[in-house]
C-alpha cells in the first residue's frame, strides 16, 4: 500500500480531471471522482470512459480494478480536493469580450465546503482568473 496514501476528492471527470484521479488511483490513493453527469459516473464504475483519449481507457479500467477509484455524484470528507470542472467563456451579447463562466467552480467549491476541515488541501487546476481562488474562500 502507498505509504503516505491519502483520500482525494476530483470534481470533474472530463479530459483534466479523469486522468488525474485515474493516476493518482493508480498511485495507491483512495481517489473518488465526482461528476453531475450521471451517465459519466456509471461508465466510469464500470471501467470504461465516456469521452475520447488514446489509452485513457487502459489507466482508468485499472484505477476501478485496483479499487482506489470510484466515481460518485457527490463529493465527501477527504484530505486533498482537486477542482478540475470546466470554465467556458461566456456567451451571448458580451461573447467577444472573452470573460470565464466561474459558475461552474463555484458550484464545485459550494459542494465541497461541507467537507473541508483545517488543513485541507484544495488545488483549483480549472483555468481561472486572477482572484478566483481569494473570491472562492471568502
Ligand atoms: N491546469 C491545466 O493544466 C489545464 C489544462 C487544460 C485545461 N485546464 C482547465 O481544466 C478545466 C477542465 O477542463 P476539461 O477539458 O477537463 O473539461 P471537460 O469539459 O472535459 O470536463 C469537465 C467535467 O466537469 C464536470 N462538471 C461540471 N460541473 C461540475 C460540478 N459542479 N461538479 C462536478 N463536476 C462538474 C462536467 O460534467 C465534465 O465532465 C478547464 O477550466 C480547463 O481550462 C487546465
Amino acid at each position: 500500500m502507498q505509504k503516505n496514501r491519502q483520500k482525494i476528492v476530483v470534481m470533474g471527470l472530463g479530459y483534466i480531471g479523469l486522468p488525474t484521479a485515474s493516476m493518482l488511483a493508480t498511485k495507491g490513493h483512495e481517489v473518488i471522482g465526482v461528476d453531475i453527469n450521471e451517465e459519466a459516473v456509471n461508465t466510469i464504475n464500470s471501467g470504461r470512459i465516456h469521452i475520447v483519449e488514446p489509452d485513457l481507457d487502459i489507466l482508468v479500467r485499472s484505477a476501478v480494478n485496483s479499487g482506489n477509484l470510484r466515481a460518485s455524484l457527490v463529493p465527501e470528507e477527504a484530505d486533498t480536493f482537486i477542482i478540475a470542472v470546466p470554465t467556458p467563456f461566456k456567451n451571448g451579447e458580451q461573447a467577444h469580450l472573452k470573460i470565464p463562466d466561474v459558475s461552474y467552480v463555484d458550484a464545485a467549491t459550494r459542494a465541497i465546503a461541507p467537507f473541508l476541515r483545517e488543513g485541507s488541501l484544495i488545488i483549483l487546476e480549472s483555468t481561472s482568473p486572477v482572484g478566483t481562488t481569494e473570491r472562492s474562500v471568502r
